[in-house]
């Protein structure tokens, strides 16, 4: 059994390059470790920007995921560990193991019970969840009959609910009664049943929401409402999974773009599968034998609401054959050790989180790590942000033991799946930088002509190949897909004559995915990434618009006009800070309504979006610097927010210099 599954430069570097030369020969051979129902005709049918992989090729995730685990006779290995968040003083904390002929047995129930419900294949089902198994039963139970999911995070409003609904026509909502945060209850089902009441009556009104109970809580059941436990107890427990063509959808993912509303990022099944198996096993040292004394044991920290949750706790991890590990909540509940706590009690192997949350840790101090025994740890990883260098040092001593390997992972919704990383016990690391593209990845640093940038340069991140886990659209508008992610360069006939682009690339504006960060490459080929080139800001490493956030503020009674911009925030990497200009009728008279509207003002984007687009900081200002021609000048609110009064930005299109003046002068907080 091998320690690493890619155990030296020279081995990735080969790999690496045939990925790139030769993509069908590449990829076949990996999707062939997968189950197909029927071969695919073709690997790769690359149209820009429309990818087909698998073409012809039937499968099913929730196969792979589950029932091939079953056939190959390991139907009693651990599956889904799962920890609650209570702790109770005698028993500790709750929980539930499911094997895989647990997973089969449940997700083939519900699957049956969404079919009595009316869910068929093709259909999209809304999933508003806390952290329990039943999330993954559900998600699971969808892939199984062929109807797409779309999760919702459990930290969103009703308001979000209602938009991803309309826009998925969604007719059917999986949720919780309540789900536990830091010792609180938070009220899915009421968010729920706002929603849907101001759905009723229209084109889009919800017919089943069907309730798992969790915490208890007091909620009501209306006539649409169905409790899970009673729909599975009559649920027959044969369940076939659905052959789905690759191609066929396997979940949306909403997730913030440059305008005020989230777009739902589009997944298929083969591709996706393939992808997430293959980036999980290589990135993470998946290796379901590797040590009898001790059996890997996988914990990645995320919300399955997050893309991480889709790709690394289920869709990429129950392939691969080793334990994924669930926890339902907040790291600092009851103390702030819970972390280091599961990670002793579950002997965790490997470990991936944010680095919002690895400063988090750090502030709170090495204590609360070093009371637990941290010697299972093999392998670590970051997603979400940049991670700053100092993070990645304390997590690489405090938490590593300076013996793990760090595995600093970019990628986006879009993605699918992990593009740039080290790999563990292979690639040599350095602090904040995510190091080398991943197998089949093409990434290239390029200016806006597509010209790749020398070593140290900025510049744009594109990926100028397909791979078989890319997004394959945003629901419902295709000019956006086109718009956001393939609009940047143009094909230059000269490249054409000399055969570098087949001809179909003629008709569309670029054959390069263009990510929507900024980045450089140094001297040895590192990435480093800079930070995102549009309006979305990364709050903890979760995504926001700014013009969502923006459109929040002016949908209150008391706001005329709003700007967010990012500024830096010692934990979550980057802030909220909001400059608004009030209405003359609701101007407050003194600081104790000055604080009182920007208390009110933050709950209100609680409300709107959700907790995490809370403004960290809001700014009343009498007017917004805009150039001549009315643009808002962002560069200089960042500079503001960030506290560099000294502004040296270009001004010279400033309208008004007396309102930056202001701005610089007016209060923060
Ligand atoms: O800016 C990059 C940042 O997160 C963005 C993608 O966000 P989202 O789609 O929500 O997915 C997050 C989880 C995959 C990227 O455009 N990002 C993600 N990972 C890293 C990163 N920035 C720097 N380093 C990373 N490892």
């Amino acid at each position: 059994m091998p320690k690493w599954h890619i155990a030296s430069m020279d081995e990735y570097k080969s790999l690496h390059k045939r990925s790139i030369d030769d993509p069908e020969g590449f990829w076949s051979e990996i999707a062939k470790e997968l189950h197909w129902f029927t071969p695919w005709t073709k690997v790769l049918d690359w149209n820009p920007p429309d990818a087909k992989w698998f073409v012809g090729g039937t499968t099913n995730a929730c196969y792979n995921c589950v029932d091939r685990q079953v056939e190959a006779d390991h139907g009693d290995e651990t599956a889904i560990l799962w920890e609650g968040e209570p702790i109770d003083a005698d028993s500790g904390p709750e929980i539930r193991c499911l094997s895989y002929a647990d997973l089969q047995h449940e997700t083939s129930k519900f699957a049956n019970a969404l079919k009595v419900l009316g869910v068929k294949k093709g259909d999209i089902v809304t999933i508003y969840m806390g952290m329990v198994p039943e999330l993954a039963i559900a998600m699971l139970a969808c892939a199984r009959i062929g109807a797409a999911h779309s999760i919702i995070f459990g930290g969103f409003s009703s308001q979000a609910i209602i938009d991803r609904v309309q826009d998925a026509k969604s007719k059917t909502i999986i949720t919780c009664d309540g789900s536990w945060r830091r010792g609180s209850i938070v009220p899915l089902k009421a968010n729920v049943d706002a929603a849907c009441d101001q759905l009723e009556g229209t084109p889009e009104a919800v017919e089943h929401v069907v309730v798992v109970k969790r915490c208890e809580n007091d909620i009501t059941m209306y006539p649409r409402d169905e409790w899970y436990h009673d729909l599975v107890a009559e649920a027959p427990t044969d369940c076939p999974c659905e052959p789905m063509d690759a191609e066929d959808m396997l979940f949306l993912l909403y997730t913030s773009g440059s305008t005020g509303k989230p777009k739902g990022i589009l997944h298929t099944t083969g591709g996706y599968m393939v992808y997430t198996y293959f980036t999980a096993k290589n990135v993470f040292n998946l290796i379901p034998d590797a040590d009898p004394d001790q059996k890997q044991v996988y914990w990645c920290t995320a919300d399955i609401g997050w893309v991480t949750g889709h790709s690394y706790i289920i869709y990429g991890l129950l392939p691969n054959r080793v334990p994924t590990l669930m926890y339902e909540g907040a790291p600092n509940h009851p103390g702030p050790d819970r972390f280091w706590d599961i990670v002793e009690r579950h002997k965790v192997t490997q470990f991936y989180t944010a680095p919002t949350a690895i400063r988090a840790f750090m502030k709170w101090g090495d204590q609360h790590p070093k009371a637990h025994d941290l010697s299972s740890l093999k392998v670590l990883g970051t997603v979400g942000e940049p991670i700053n260098p100092e993070a990645w040092m304390w997590y690489h001593r405090v938490i590593g033991g300076e013996r793990c390997p760090i595995v600093d992972t970019w990628w986006q919704t879009e993605t699918g799946g992990q593009m740039i990383s080290p790999l563990p016990g292979c690639t040599p690391t350095k602090p904040g930088s995510c190091t080398l593209p991943l197998f089949g990845v093409d990434a290239a640093i390029l200016d806006e002509n597509g010209n790749e940038q020398p070593a140290n340069t900025g510049g744009l991140l594109a990926i100028r190949k397909p791979w078989p886990g890319m997004l394959r659209g945003i629901y419902g508008d295709r000019q956006r897909f086109i718009d956001t992610y393939w609009s940047a360069f143009k094909v230059d006939d000269q490249q054409l004559q000399e055969g570098e682009l087949s001809s179909p690339q003629r008709n569309c504006p670029s054959p390069y995915y263009l990510a929507g960060d900024s980045s450089r490459r140094d001297e040895d080929g590192y990435f480093w990434i800079m930070g995102r080139i549009d309006d979305v800001i990364n709050v903890s490493g979760h995504r926001l618009g700014t013009m969502e956030v923006e459109s929040a503020l002016v949908a209150h009674e008391s706001v005329v006009e709003a700007a967010v911009v990012g500024m830096p925030h010692e934990i979550k990497g980057t802030g909220i800070a909001a400059f608004v200009t009030l209405a003359p009728t609701h101007t407050p008279a003194d600081k104790a309504a000055t604080d009182a509207l920007k208390q009110t003002l933050r709950a209100h984007v609680g409300n709107e979006i959700g907790a995490i687009a809370k403004p960290d900081m809001i700014r009343f200002t009498d007017a917004l610097p805009k150039t001549r021609s009315g643009k808002i000048m962002r560069r200089l609110l960042r500079a503001v927010a960030a506290g560099e009064t000294d502004t040296n930005q270009d001004t010279t299109t400033l309208e008004d210099f007396s309102v930056l003046a202001k701005l610089t002068e007016s209060e923060g907080g």
